[in-house]
């Protein structure tokens, strides 16, 4: 497999995403982190700023990877399954994952993360190929390619059901995230 060309990766045209983006979303944060955490594609933010996780689903999403303990611009690779927005906000399609799985393998490959987390049911599907409901499969830690894999809600969700209730779903990413926090720690 090739390095990961940001270059090319920037001017990609190999789905019908490419018609329609603003920017190419590629990462935020550490090229080197020891954890990358991957998300589901761009929004309306992203697609302006060219960044990952940059809306309100962002935001929530930062603030619980502080509470954490981690430190955001040194731990962590952030990226998305797909690297361009798909129009309304619609879930990526099985053709465009495909399409893009590609960046994805060479930015696992380049930043060579220890530990993976893949917020929601479209990083799940995208890199494991798993459709297990999030429900059943968060928490869970997997292996993939050597890797520790975690499955966490998508901070969406968690905007949704917002309640910080005992084994509610902000409680339960509060837990897998200090347990990714642990594991990044015994190494
Ligand atoms: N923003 C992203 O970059 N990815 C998501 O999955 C959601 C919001
Ligand atoms: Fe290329 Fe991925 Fe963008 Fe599709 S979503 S155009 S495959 S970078």
């Amino acid at each position: 497999m090739t390095s990961f060309d940001l270059d090319a990766c920037l001017r990609c045209s190999a789905c019908e995403l490419a018609t329609t983006r603003q920017k190419v979303v590629v990462y935020r944060g550490n090229p080197k982190a020891p954890l990358m955490l991957i998300g589901e594609a761009p929004g309306a933010q992203e697609d302006q700023t060219g960044l990952p996780f940059k809306g309100r689903s962002g935001q929530a999403l930062d603030r619980l990877l502080i509470e954490a303990g981690f430190n955001i611009e040194k731990d962590l690779y952030i990226c998305n399954a797909v690297k361009c927005r798909p129009p309304n906000n619609r879930r990526p399609k099985k053709t465009e994952l495909t399409a893009c799985r590609p960046w994805l393998d060479k930015q696992i490959a380049e930043v060579n993360p220890a530990v993976i987390v893949l917020t929601g049911a479209t990083a799940v599907q995208a890199l494991l190929e798993l459709k297990t409901a999030m429900t059943e499969l968060r928490g869970k830690w997997q292996t993939w390619q050597g890797r520790s894999v975690m499955p966490i809600f998508h901070p969406a969700y968690l905007l949704r059901h917002a309640s910080a209730k005992e084994g509610g779903p902000v409680e339960l990413t509060r837990q897998d995230l200090s347990a990714v926090r642990t594991k990044l720690c015994e190494r």
